[in-house]
């Protein structure tokens, strides 16, 4: 793993926006896994600026997004199908045919979470995917107690999650208690992983997901096995890394980073 810290929210977006950018551009046909979540608002708007201003290219690119709520339509304005519609896909040249997310109105949710395995396996895999983290420790909605193994499949969300999305539905009785995710196993499979958490509300989870001992209490700990994880943290966010000066010393050093420092 590796932990870059940046002064600001936006700097670390525009951190993480660089690296899809460079990867893009290195690879027009990138597989490349997106996550909502009001965290990645920001790269968002980064990577619309890109196109808009820099060229960046996203007519090739084929897109998976990691989870969907079960119940609701692509209209729904709470779906994240409608999100990527509208932070992303309505404001750059991506082909709508190669966006991918779980349908979670599917009659049959097994079979729908097998036909998503099978589609990301027939473009070759996830070759860069995109993550945020939960209050308590999830990434995509692998819940506390999600095997490190596992793949996508619907789960029920947990009382901390209804509490940190409840107010973009009005209140908790209004909100799916279901979501199709990519499971922990899918996406220790992706070829690249790049966590961005931002905010006091994250520092403490962000602590346990890198410095912590590895436990499917905390989904985001098993990033510690991806072979190329890179978390990118604001300052809130990295305030209780104990390791913060040898995180620092290690972005300042390392030739990879050099462009982006
Ligand atoms: C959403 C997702 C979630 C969020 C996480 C953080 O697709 O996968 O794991 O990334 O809940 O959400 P925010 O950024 O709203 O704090």
């Amino acid at each position: 793993m590796e932990v870059i810290i940046q002064p600001t929210e936006e700097a670390a977006a525009a951190l993480v926006a660089r690296v899809v950018s460079r990867e893009l551009r290195a690879n027009p046909h990138l597989v490349l896994g997106l996550a909502t979540g009001r965290t990645m608002e920001f790269v968002y708007r980064q990577l619309v600026r890109l196109h808009k201003e820099e060229q960046l290219d996203f007519s090739l690119c084929r897109t998976f997004n990691l989870d969907e709520y079960v119940g609701l339509f692509p209209s729904d304005p709470n779906s994240y199908r409608h999100y990527m519609d509208h932070h992303l896909f309505g404001r750059v040249n991506v082909d709508p045919r190669n966006t991918h997310l779980p349908n979670g109105l599917a009659e049959d949710l097994d079979e729908e979470c097998r036909k998503y395995e099978g589609l990301i396996r027939r473009f070759g895999g996830i070759d860069l995917q995109l993550l945020g983290i939960g209050e308590a420790g999830h990434i995509g909605f692998n819940e506390p107690l999600s095997a490190l193994r596992s793949r996508t499949r619907a789960k029920a969300l947990t009382p901390t999650t209804l509490k940190q999305n409840s107010s973009f539905f009005g209140g908790e009785q209004h909100m799916p208690r279901r979501a199709i995710t990519m499971g922990v196993g899918t996406i220790l499979e992706c070829r690249r992983c790049l966590l961005l958490a931002t905010s006091h509300r994250k520092a403490a989870v962000i602590a346990q997901a890198v410095e912590g001992p590895i436990t499917s209490m905390i989904s985001a700990t098993a990033l510690q096995l991806h072979p190329r994880c890179t978390v990118v943290v604001d300052e809130a966010a990295a305030a209780k890394l104990a390791e913060g000066d040898y995180y620092r010393w290690i972005f300042a050093n390392e030739p990879e980073w050099q462009e982006f420092r």
